[in-house]
């Protein structure tokens, strides 16, 4: 039996269980650490000063490269996803959007700089990273490509109209919190000459899936990209998990029992065990401002067509109107 199988195993005998269950005597003769701490991160354990080089070393820990990226979308739901993936006992995520495919400067620092950014974990367990920035910026693909040509690639998408208000509400709050005036949703949308939708307009660009990843696909291959229903992850999250696991070659391990929704959050929250759980910050699930609903018509004919060549490419279809 190989490493990983062993470690599954483990797993199904003893769903939420201590790390010293799931890693050998050795992890609890030396190094009690519960799975809890571990799945927040032994690096963030090891910058308060909570454990050792010498822990580190002694366990295998190690900074792995991501093997799954959720390059995007930006609102697309990408925290919530990468929060519930780490949910699962083989993944460990990556906190911090790293921003090193898409940043010129973080980028020339190399790859060593990048594996260095990343969470400690064990060899048998994947990291993760998300930085929806990823999905739009022209020079990504190829750099990933050059890192690691069979990546599994991930991209949550919601209802491209919805996506684009909630990236102009968050825009709108960092106005706001500068005490900036900023121009209304539909006068940043429409273009005021022609009164068509304006492609100039970065919200409404972001959320043509379709032309963004047509340029992916002249490097990667379909079957390396895993399209994540947003809008469901918000509403039924697990069904959606249930598919990345599989996506990730991941035996289940996400279970209903570690989602619960929060009705005073409107959303599903997320249990790791018996003592510990947690929402996802108030800036995600922000309330939109109204919006015309002319100006939503129009961009929902707008994105139609740019839709169902995305349901076409990916094989995946989803009822937006
Ligand atoms: P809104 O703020 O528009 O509601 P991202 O993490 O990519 O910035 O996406 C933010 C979006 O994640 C939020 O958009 C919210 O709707 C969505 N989301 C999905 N599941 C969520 C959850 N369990 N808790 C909070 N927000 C969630």
């Amino acid at each position: 039996m190989s490493s990983l199988e062993c470690l599954f195993v483990a797993y199904r005998l003893q769903p939420i269980c201590p790390i010293e269950g799931r890693f050998g005597a050795r992890g609890q003769a030396e190094f009690p650490l519960r799975a809890l701490q571990f799945k927040r991160g032994l690096l963030h354990e090891f910058r308060k000063g909570n454990s050792s080089k010498e822990q580190v070393h002694l366990h295998d820990l190690v900074q792995q490269l991501p093997k799954a990226i959720i390059i995007g979308v930006r609102k697309g739901g990408t925290r919530a996803l990468l929060e519930m993936l780490n949910l699962h006992p083989a993944v460990v995520k990556a906190s911090q959007e790293i921003h090193f495919f898409d940043n010129d400067e973080n980028y020339a620092k190399g790859i060593e700089w990048y594996r260095k950014k990343m969470p400690f974990s064990y060899p048998q367990q994947i990291t993760i990273e998300k930085s929806p920035a990823y999905f739009i910026t022209e020079e990504v693909p190829e750099r990933i490509y050059k890192m690691n040509s069979s990546i599994k690639l991930l991209i949550i998408v919601r209802e491209p109209t919805t996506r684009a208000i909630s990236d102009y509400t968050q825009v709108l709050e960092g106005k706001e919190r500068k005490n900036k005036t900023y121009y209304k949703f539909e006068k940043l949308a429409i273009d005021p000459n022609t009164c068509e939708v304006n492609t100039k307009y970065k919200a409404v660009r972001t959320s043509i899936y379709t032309k963004h990843l047509e340029r992916w696909l002249k490097y990667f291959p379909i079957e390396q990209f895993h399209i994540v229903d947003g809008d469901r992850l918000i509403t039924e999250p697990l069904p959606e998990l249930q598919l990345v696991e599989k996506f990730l070659n991941l035996p289940p391990r996400i279970s209903q029992y570690n989602l619960y929704f929060n009705a005073t959050r409107g959303f599903y929250c997320l249990r790791f065990n018996i003592i510990f759980n947690k929402c996802l910050a108030g800036s995600k699930g922000r309330i939109h401002p109204e919006v015309d609903p002319s100006v939503i018509t129009k961009l929902r004919k707008f994105f139609h067509p740019f839709n169902q060549k995305f349901y076409q490419i990916t094989g995946r279809t989803l009822n937006w109107p």
